[in-house]
């Protein structure tokens, strides 16, 4: 108990410093005014500024700042992978996929809107991630790398492919190994390339970069092992969306395969692995504040 309300308390002061940093990010990069319809712009503006914990770019800013890097370059890469998480989320509500009208608290963006006004928003989100990235870091190889990182992320290897595979296994016979493969997909592969996105625009090197990857990747799983989790245990008011969407669907989830209790354990493990890989970074507090959150989050 003590330890999750020392996790909380370190997360809330981190947000504290890192808001303003991410909402400038989103405010510069990601809320665009065109001349493109009006209505489509809205309906991207309506999901962004809905809220949500912005846990992406702060780990982009988080690994900037573990490896000494300027944070003025780690701007729009936040701001990306907050897009293409958002577009993520907007596509995840549709009807045909997992069918929710809840979602940051609010109607989601096809209920607010319409169906094609949401599909064409994510859409836009995700287009418009790489062109903050290319046209907002100001070093071009560091432009690239950060663009093919989150490209092999949210794409077909990574979480277009953990999103298919989840829809697939609804109502498949629990397999750990499916599991593992839908998570570390789905969800885990955006907030492994976030980690690794504030690295290379931060300038580490080969090895720090492997570093950060490990601990993406043992956090990435932990954070959906908790969605799982809280899916079952939590309240619409805390997750600011329709719990027990899951067992309704009869997903494959953590929960469901381990039980509560192991899957808990589970992710406390990943956490624990996942901070072990910070032993030889200089600054890398707040990568370790992200993380212990990660387990001791309740929405
Ligand atoms: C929800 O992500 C979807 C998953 C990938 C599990 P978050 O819990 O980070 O959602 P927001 O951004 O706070 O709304
Ligand atoms: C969502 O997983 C993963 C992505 C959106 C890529 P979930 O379907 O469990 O997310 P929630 O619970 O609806 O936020
Ligand atoms: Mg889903
Ligand atoms: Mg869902
Ligand atoms: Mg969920």
């Amino acid at each position: 108990m003590g330890k999750t309300t020392d996790a909380k308390q370190n997360f809330e002061r981190l947000l504290d410093r890192m808001q303003p940093m991410v909402e400038q990010a989103l405010k510069r990069y990601a809320w665009p005014s065109t001349s493109a319809p009006a209505r489509l712009v809205e309906a991207m503006n309506y999901s962004l500024k809905a809220g949500g914990k912005r846990l992406r770019p702060m780990l982009v800013f988080a690994a900037c700042e573990a490896v000494g890097g300027d944070i003025s370059e780690a701007m729009p890469v936040a701001a990306a992978f907050e897009l293409v998480h958002t577009y993520s989320l907007i596509h995840d509500d549709l009807p045909a996929m997992d069918d929710d009208d809840l979602r940051r608290g609010m109607p989601t963006c096809h209920k607010a809107f319409d169906e094609a006004t949401a599909i064409l928003a994510g859409d836009a989100m995700n287009t418009y991630a790489f062109q903050a990235i290319l046209e907002g870091v100001s070093d071009p190889v560091k432009a690239g790398a950060a663009a093919l990182e989150l490209a092999r992320a949210a794409g077909l290897e990574g979480m277009v492919g953990g999103q298919m595979a989840d829809l697939e296994s609804e109502g498949a016979a629990a397999d750990i190994e499916r599991l593992r493969y839908i998570h570390a997909h789905k969800t885990g592969a955006l907030i492994t390339a976030a980690v690794v996105c504030g690295g290379i625009v931060g300038g580490a090197d080969g090895a720090v970069l492997s570093r950060l990857r490990r601990y993406g990747q043992q956090v990435g799983l932990a954070f959906q092992v908790v969605d799982d989790i809280l899916d079952e245990t939590a309240t619409a008011e805390q997750l600011g969306k329709s719990p027990g969407k899951d067992s309704a669907a009869n997903k494959m989830t953590y929960p469901r395969v381990m039980g509560l209790e192991a899957a808990t354990k589970h992710a406390h493990e990943l956490v624990e692995s996942a901070l072990a890989e910070l032993k030889g970074l200089a600054k890398a507090e707040a990568l370790g504040v992200i993380a212990a959150y990660f387990v001791a989050r309740t929405h």
